[in-house]
Order: C-alpha cells, then sequence, then structure tokens
C-alpha cells in the first residue's frame, strides 16, 4: 500500500514523525513538502532532530495570501497525486497544506486521511477554522485526539471511520522528552535557570495582523516583572517592523530565533509558566504540567482548561497580566491518549 502524506508547517513536522516511523514499517510513504514554511529554524531543524526522511517531492510554495498559497498548492500537488496514485494522501491538522492535501485527493477519488480530526474553535475567522471543517469533510478516515473530537464531528453528522486514537503530539513528546533533557543545551546557552522565566510564543493571524492587538500584548508582557524568553515566529517578527513595535525594549524580554523542537521542550519544561496562542504549545504546556495562559478567545483545546492548567484571556492586556501573576493549583487528567497514537492509526488503516 502506498500512503502520500503531505505537510508544510512547523507543527505538521512534528505530527508526522511518530507517524511516518510506524507507518514506514509496513507501507510505503511518499512524502510531499509544500514548503510553507521554509526557514532552516521553521523546516529543515525538524526533519534532521525527529529523523523525518527526505521529503520524495519540495513544492518550494513558500508565503502568499490565503488564495496564492493555497492555490499553488493545489496545482503542484495534483499533479504529484495523479504520477504517484497513492491509495491514501493522508495530511496533519489544519493549515493549508492540510486543506490543500485534502482537496486534491477528495477530487480524485482519492480517500483522505485526516489526523488530528474533529478539532472546533467555533470561530470562523480563523483561517484555520475553515481548513479543519473543510478537510474532516471530504475525509475518509478521521482520526481524533479527543472524545470531545470526536463529539465535534458527530454534531456535524460525520460517524463513520472515526476513531479517537489519542494525540499524536503526545506520542512525540514522549519519545523526545528525556532525549530533549539530555541533549539540549538551551537553558545554559541563554543563562536560564530552572523556573526563573516566563517562555512566549505568539503567531495567531488573529493577534498578530491586528496592531491594537498585538501592542495590548506587548503592553502586557512590559507589565510582567521577570525575564521573559520569547522564540519568535517570523510572521509575528515581520508584523512588529511593519507596525513599528520595538519589543527589544520591554524591559526583562529575551527574544530569540525559533528554535529546534528539542530546545522548545526544554524550554518549556524550564519555565514558570507559558504564555501563548499555538495549539501545539498549549498541549505541549499541559503533557509537561506547567501551567498555560493562552492569548486566545477560544482554545480547540478545551480540556486543557478543566482544572485550571489553562487560562484563557484574549488579547485583553489586565487579563494576560492577572491570569500570568495568578498562584494556580492545576489538576491533569490523561485525556489525550496513552502515547500509542501512531501504531493505532497504522492499525485502523491496515483493517480497512
Ligand atoms: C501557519 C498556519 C497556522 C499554524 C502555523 C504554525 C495556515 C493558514 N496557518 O501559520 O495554522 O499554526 O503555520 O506555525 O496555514 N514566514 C517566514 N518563514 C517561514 C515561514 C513563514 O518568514 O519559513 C513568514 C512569512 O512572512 C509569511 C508568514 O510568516 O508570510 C506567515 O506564514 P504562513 O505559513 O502563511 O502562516 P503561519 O502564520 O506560519
Ligand atoms: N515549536 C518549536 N520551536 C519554536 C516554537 C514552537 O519547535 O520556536 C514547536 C512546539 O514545541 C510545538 C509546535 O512547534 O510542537 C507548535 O507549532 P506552532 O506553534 O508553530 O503551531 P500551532 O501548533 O499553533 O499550529
Amino acid at each position: 500500500m502506498k500512503i502520500a502524506t503531505v505537510l508544510g508547517a512547523r507543527p505538521q513536522f512534528i505530527k508526522a514523525a511518530p507517524v511516518s516511523r510506524v507507518l514506514r514499517k509496513q507501507y510505503t510513504e511518499v512524502l510531499i513538502h509544500t514548503g510553507q514554511h521554509y526557514d532552516p529554524n521553521m523546516s529543515a531543524i525538524f526533519f534532521e532532530e525527529l529523523n523525518i526522511p527526505t521529503p520524495d517531492y519540495y513544492l518550494g510554495v513558500g508565503s502568499g495570501s490565503h488564495g496564492k498559497q493555497t492555490g499553488e498548492m493545489l496545482m503542484k500537488i495534483e499533479e504529484i497525486v495523479m504520477q504517484e496514485k497513492p491509495d491514501y494522501v493522508l495530511v496533519y491538522g489544519d493549515t493549508n497544506s492540510t486543506l490543500a492535501g485534502a482537496l486534491v485527493a477528495a477530487k480524485l477519488h482519492i480517500p483522505v486521511i485526516h489526523v488530528e480530526a474533529g478539532l472546533r474553535s467555533f470561530n470562523k475567522q480563523m483561517p484555520e477554522e475553515i481548513n479543519r471543517i473543510m478537510t474532516d469533510h471530504v475525509s475518509e478516515l478521521l482520526f481524533c485526539p479527543t472524545e470531545t473530537a470526536v463529539e465535534n464531528l458527530r454534531k456535524e453528522n460525520i460517524t463513520r471511520n472515526v476513531w479517537n486514537v489519542g494525540d499524536v503530539m503526545y506520542d512525540a513528546i514522549l519519545y523526545n522528552k528525556e532525549l530533549a533533557q539530555r541533549q539540549s543545551t538551551i537553558l545554559a546557552d541563554l543563562s536560564l535557570a530552572e523556573q526563573s522565566y516566563y517562555l512566549i510564543t505568539i503567531h495567531r493571524a488573529e493577534n498578530t495582523d491586528d496592531p491594537d492587538k498585538l501592542k495590548a500584548i506587548l503592553a502586557a508582557f512590559r507589565d510582567i516583572d521577570g525575564t521573559k524568553v520569547w522564540p519568535i515566529h517570523p510572521r509575528t517578527r515581520h508584523k512588529l517592523e511593519e507596525y513599528g513595535l520595538d519589543a527589544s525594549a520591554i524591559p526583562g524580554l529575551r527574544l530569540i530565533d525559533p528554535v529546534g523542537y528539542l530546545d522548545m521542550l526544554r524550554l518549556e519544561s524550564g519555565a514558570k509558566k507559558i504564555i501563548t496562542d499555538s495549539g501545539g504549545v498549549q498541549k505541549e504546556a499541559y503533557f509537561l504540567r506547567v501551567p498555560c495562559v493562552t492569548v486566545r478567545e477560544q482554545t480547540e483545546w478545551v480540556e486543557t482548561l478543566e482544572g485550571g492548567a489553562n487560562i484563557l484571556t484574549g488579547t485583553d492586556r489586565e487579563k494576560i497580566v492577572a491570569a500570568v501573576h495568578k498562584e494556580v493549583a492545576p489538576v491533569y487528567v490523561d485525556v489525550f491518549g496513552d502515547g500509542h497514537a501512531a501504531e493505532k492509526i497504522v492499525a485502523a488503516i491496515g483493517q480497512r
């Protein structure tokens, strides 16, 4: 059996690593990298660190408007899929690369496998929400990370070939956590002591593309005492420049380039709190038992809110500061599976 995997953005490399490893024991995988992310520290570093095989095809699509980026992906992926004739096309998550892969396959009558199916924020202003809904509705096999995701699909009348296999990012973290602890030197490199700093990531379009929101977020960071380490996503860096905002002037704020996965896990596990708008980082905070503050109005990962491990603040300056300073004693529940999502996915594909 031949499976064509389409990916292109940072979180997809991390999700694909555990699945590819198991998949390739039994099946042929053709890896198609759209090139949505292309900076070495947004792409190549993850292939090296996580031993993801070199893509068979690199489409070099790069950045652009949604239409241009997705359109170019559609044309290029279609050509390859017609040539390769895979039995399935496998996509992850909710990026434009996800949607492009799913749409091409569905139109060519090739069954789509969606990993991380059923997530919903119920906010259609988010490009990711459109990508998820569209992808789920053209998918043949839907692998959900949680029971909530299964229920979300049920409400949209998607009930056939839906599995709750747990979260592949949990697989990834279990596989790499010890390695990160042993190998990463990032804390020493940055002269950071354990539990002495906050870790920040911000990149959601809804936060970065509105100067007022980005200003409010920076104002909150100014009001938070102590060291704040911020590996800054290129989107956010570009937006700060465009709006003439100087984050480096904020006391205690240490802006660094995006880091690899192992360094990121180390930064996360050593932080006293994580402040983020990332989907993956919210979950990793939960897996690592580090309290999280999410700078968004909604989250797809509602399980992280119960028990107080994650607090939603939106972009309100005072809410962000209050949530970061709040003493919390979260209760954690194992709701993201048992760390064997990849095996379950591959087994389910095999049983079809
Ligand atoms: C994309 C996904 C988002 C995901 C995120 C993960 C969509 C619609 N969005 O958002 O769901 O959470 O990836 O990180 O698919 N850029 C670079 N170098 C790169 C990549 C991007 O400089 O290697 C800059 C470019 O200015 C580009 C901007 O970042 O215009 C945004 O990149 P893009 O891939 O369009 O969206 P992300 O914000 O990364
Ligand atoms: N990540 C990383 N280096 C960074 C920032 C994030 O390796 O500098 C990892 C992070 O640990 C998580 C994933 O990237 O596994 C999350 O991706 P991102 O925040 O870009 O996207 P999202 O999950 O919001 O779609």
